[in-house]
């Protein structure tokens, strides 16, 4: 029986993790780290199935904490580390980039003395972005060759540590892995994400806030395919090198709201949600025009393909926004966040 340590499993992509790998991996243990930021809810963990409960564990922890981490890698032996744990918002980042710094960089510095200290066989598997590539013209698309060239602090906290992350590689020979992948959207996604925040706001006959002419262009990808590509890196990647992972799904941003728009009038027939509601708003600072993924590589070399349509994978992410605004309300207010601290204190199990 293996265990992965998984960092961030109470974010979006983490908790997607958890419940990918539990499922298609019946014999896996994971011990799932979160620090529970606003971004991090146990909610997002509910949902585990009975039966799979005594293969997960959770720990509260801040990967920016050294003797914290030391504390948890000496109690538990892990074989891999797969790592999402990372302040996530570009806006954020603008606002405060002080703790990007802290948690993208040092976080991950501190998890890779612990990899080197005690992982004696697995591989440390880090969860990048398209976003540390800078930004492309109309044409072409970004190669793991593509050099470095970030535009927001967290762009360049996300670049900063994948070069830690090599330097690992080429110093102390850890078997590292890297993945860079497009915009990812389905359920869990905190709402200050453009999805599910246009979802909440349009629910509510709010205005639907679009950066400049809203005609950046992002590659979205349904993040359960986005799981599994991680999992084929980490098993069947070759260490030390970096696997782009994206689903050739090229929309402008004003076009997925509008989607979106439509999409929910349809499932609601509520006519007050529709494009009225869009306001162009000012341009974010630094804001990347396109992002597009060459995923050649993983595609020749792994086998990985996306296996969600974008037409299923939205509608059915719509769908999961429209019977969880329960869950949309929790997470925006917290609330769930101070009741689990109020009833387990800080070291959860
Ligand atoms: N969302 C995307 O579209 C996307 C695309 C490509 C790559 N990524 C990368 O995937 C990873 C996960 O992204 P996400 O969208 O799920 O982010 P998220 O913000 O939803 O989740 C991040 C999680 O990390 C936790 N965290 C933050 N600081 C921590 C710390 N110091 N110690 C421990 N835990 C901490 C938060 O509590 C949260 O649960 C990130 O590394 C991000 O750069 C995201």
């Amino acid at each position: 029986m293996r265990t992965h340590l998984v960092t961030g499993v109470a974010g979006f992509i983490g908790s997607n993790y958890v419940y990918h790998h539990l499922r298609r991996y019946p014999s896996d243990k994971i011990l799932g780290l979160d620090a529970l930021t606003y971004a991090g809810n146990l909610e997002n963990l509910e949902s585990i199935r009975e039966e799979e409960r005594s293969r997960f564990k959770f720990i509260k922890a801040d990967i920016t904490d050294r003797s914290g981490m030391d504390a948890i890698f000496r109690e538990h032996p892990v074989e891999g580390i797969i790592h999402f744990a990372a302040e996530s918002h570009v806006d954020r980042s603008i606002q405060d980039p002080a703790s990007f710094l802290k948690t993208n960089i040092l976080g991950t510095g501190v998890l890779l003395d612990m990899a080197r200290g005690y992982l004696e066989k697995g591989r440390f598997l880090q969860v990048s972005t398209d976003e540390v590539y800078g930004s492309l013209g109309r044409e072409g698309s970004f190669s793991e060759a593509t050099p470095l060239d970030p535009h927001s602090p967290y762009s360049a906290s996300k670049a900063a540590a994948d070069l830690l992350v090599n330097a690992y590689h080429d110093t102390y020979g850890l078997p590292v892995l890297i993945t860079r992948c497009s915009n990812n959207y389905g359920p869990y996604q905190f709402p200050e994400k453009l999805i599910p925040l246009v979802i909440r706001n349009a629910l509510r006959h709010q205005p639907l806030p679009v950066y400049g002419d809203g005609r950046q262009v992002r590659d979205w990808l349904y993040v359960e395919d986005h799981c599994r590509a991680i999992d084929l890196v980490h098993e069947k990647g070759h260490p030390g090198e970096v696997y782009n992972i994206g689903g050739n799904n090229e929309w402008e941003n004003i076009g997925i709201v509008k989607l979106i728009v439509s999409i929910l009038r349809e499932e609601t027939g509520d006519d007050a949600i529709n494009e009225s509601l869009i306001r162009y708003v000012k341009d974010r600072p630094g804001h990347d025009r396109r992002y597009a993924i060459d995923a050649t590589k993983i595609r020749t070399q792994l086998g990985w393909r996306p296996e969600i349509s974008f037409p299923d994978g939205i509608r059915s992410t719509i769908r999961w926004y429209l019977d969880h605004q329960e869950w949309v309300e929790h997470v925006v207010s917290g609330e769930y966040r101070a009741y689990y601290q109020d009833h387990y204190g800080s070291r959860l199990v």
